[in-house]
């Protein structure tokens, strides 16, 4: 039996970078998650009888909200839903998925990055039939909507029960229990040398893995450890926990420090990578260096066709601005388009459906391809080791081989978190007021050659995405780029993002930090950090 129970608007669920992300606290407001996902439905037209794929990280939470979206979905009309094992999807296996049952969209429940548990994050998120994030003109849609709702339709049934594979039928509806793992696995096998990698393995080659007690710990001991032979011992953190053991799941230098210090240390092994709370994002890291995001888009960009799957080579390439401008020279020499995209993966979509790139980045840990619709975790791990396998090379060799052919892009972001709003807001709002008069400004030893705020034109479907973040430009070739986060949960965080472009290879070798430090020095004089915000360090350097 269907139920239509009223609701009033909650004022509060506008859709961000990704998706709606709040304190779980939050979603268990009387009607709140109900609310957002009747806004979703109702922004929508044609699903009555198809599919929908749910699947989430599997953090605190998210068992209760499939039962509720399964519910709803059956109530809505939704004819059958597909749902991981355990409630478990990452978000690249949920874009596979949706792709390869052609479903008619789907839920993705994840605060990504952020930590997970009774008082932590919570986060809704709603993919079209591309397998990718709803595009800003259905967030739209579904915030607007969301502020006018009346109502929900849910069907009254029994939980079902989501740790048994098979399909099930209850309110009318298909309820298929399926493997989060093996068509995911499958298609991985499709793009990569898997051989070559195993023999690489086999070969004494160590692989060292951080699941961070996150959704990709079932993938990499299927995939890494199963599939490729990679030594269970140096998969660590693989069991998901629904708090994520306490820890931020979070893959960078900060929250993956164990896995850095062991690849800094003696008895480093050759590779070592983590991937994040619902397994898009990835940190890559050598023995003895570290990869930047942005560098890994350009090295995973320039040796691509080394791997099955991309061995006709690349369309394009699309990096979000705020990633460091390595790949586009990487685009030059190919001879192939350069896409600058707003952050967000939700860009990258109508670029990959269009065929204008093969390979994405952002600045902010996430890489991927045409084969989902999401950046990609695993998959930048297995491009990495297909491309070591092929060279026959360290990654220490192949990222000074790479800084030698193309110049080196020094890259740093300084995260100011959780400063009050209303600051944050000022901060940026007096610094697009200086835009116009910029242009010739000296600043230490730095001398600003143009400044904007970035406008984004969709070369796909001419929309047009304004105030993207404020971008100062050096005399030199370096830049300065300051937005504020939109998937935070409290108040603001400020991002500033330098670069320096260095093409002499005898300056390669300088400390990351010390090589930006008139950059450092530029942002600070330019924006008064420390005067309108208080603080005088970032809280988090990557
Ligand atoms: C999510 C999105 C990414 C985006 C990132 C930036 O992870 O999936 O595409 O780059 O957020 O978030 P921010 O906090 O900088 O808005
Ligand atoms: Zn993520």
């Amino acid at each position: 039996m269907n139920r239509t129970i009223s609701v009033s608007p909650f004022s509060d669920q506008k859709p961000g970078t990704s998706g709606l992300r709040k304190k779980v606290p939050v979603f268990q407001k009387t009607g709140y998650t109900e609310a957002f996902i009747q806004s979703i439905f109702d922004s929508l037209d044609g699903f009555e009888g198809k599919s929908l794929v749910i699947g989430g990280d599997g953090r605190f939470y998210n068992r209760e909200v499939i039962q509720t979206a399964i519910r709803m979905a059956a109530a809505n009309g939704f004819g059958r839903v597909l749902v991981g094992q355990g409630g478990i999807l990452s978000t690249p296996a949920a874009s596979h998925l949706i792709r390869k049952t052609k479903a008619f969209g789907g839920l993705i429940l994840s605060a990504s990055h952020n930590p997970g548990g009774p008082t932590e994050d919570f986060g809704i998120k709603y993919n079209i039939s591309n397998g990718g994030p709803a595009p800003e003109k259905i967030t739209e849609e579904i915030h607007a909507r969301s502020q006018v709702i009346d109502r929900y339709m849910i069907a009254d049934f029994d939980d079902v029960d989501l740790d048994l594979i098979g399909t099930f039928e209850a309110g009318g509806m298909a309820i298929e229990v399926v493997d989060p793992v093996s068509d995911y696995a499958d298609l991985m096998e499709t793009l990569f040398d898997f051989d070559a990698i195993r023999t690489m393995v086999a070969g004494g080659f160590k692989v060292a893995f951080d699941a961070m007690h996150a959704v990709t710990g079932p993938y990499a001991s299927e995939i890494l450890v199963r599939r490729i032979g990679v030594d269970p011992a140096l998969v660590f953190n693989a069991t998901p926990l629904e708090d994520f053991g306490g820890h931020h799941p979070d893959p960078n230098l900060v929250h993956a420090k164990a896995l850095y210090d062991l690849m800094m240390g003696p008895d480093a092994p050759d590779f070592g990578a983590a991937s994040d709370g619902d397994g898009d994002r990835n940190l890559i890291i050598g023995k003895g260096v570290f990869v930047t995001p942005s560098d890994s888009l350009a090295m995973l960009a320039a040796n691509a066709h080394l791997a099955p799957g991309y061995k006709d080579g690349l369309k394009g390439i699309a990096r979000s601005m705020p990633t460091s401008g390595a790949a586009d020279r990487v685009a030059a020499k190919l001879g192939v388009e350069m896409h600058e995209t707003p952050t967000g993966w939700k860009f990258f979509g109508n670029l990959l459906d269009a065929g204008r790139c093969t390979i994405c980045g952002e600045e902010s840990a996430g890489t991927g391809s045409d084969h989902v619709r999401e950046k990609d975790g695993l998959w930048a791990v297995l491009l990495w080791l297909n491309i070591l396998a092929a060279r026959r090379q360290s990654v220490k060799q192949i990222v000074e081989d790479h800084w030698a052919e193309y110049g080196r892009t020094y890259y740093s972001r300084h995260d100011y978190e959780a400063i009050e709003t209303d600051k944050a807001n000022e901060l940026m709002a007096a610094l697009e007021e200086t835009l116009d008069t910029m242009a010739g400004r000296q600043t230490g030893s730095m001398v600003v050659e143009r400044a904007d705020s970035f406008t984004y034109h969709d070369p796909v479907d001419g929309s047009v995405s304004r105030n993207q973040g404020i971008r100062i430009f050096f005399e030199g070739g370096s830049r300065l780029v300051f937005r504020l986060s939109g998937t935070g949960t409290s108040g603001a965080t400020l991002r500033v993002y330098m670069e320096r472009y260095e093409p002499d290879s005898a300056r390669h070798d300088q400390e990351t930090q010390a090589a930006l430090a008139p950059l450092i020095e530029a942002a600070e004089n330019l924006a008064g950090i420390a005067g309108r915000t208080g603080r005088t360090a970032p809280t988090v350097i990557t």
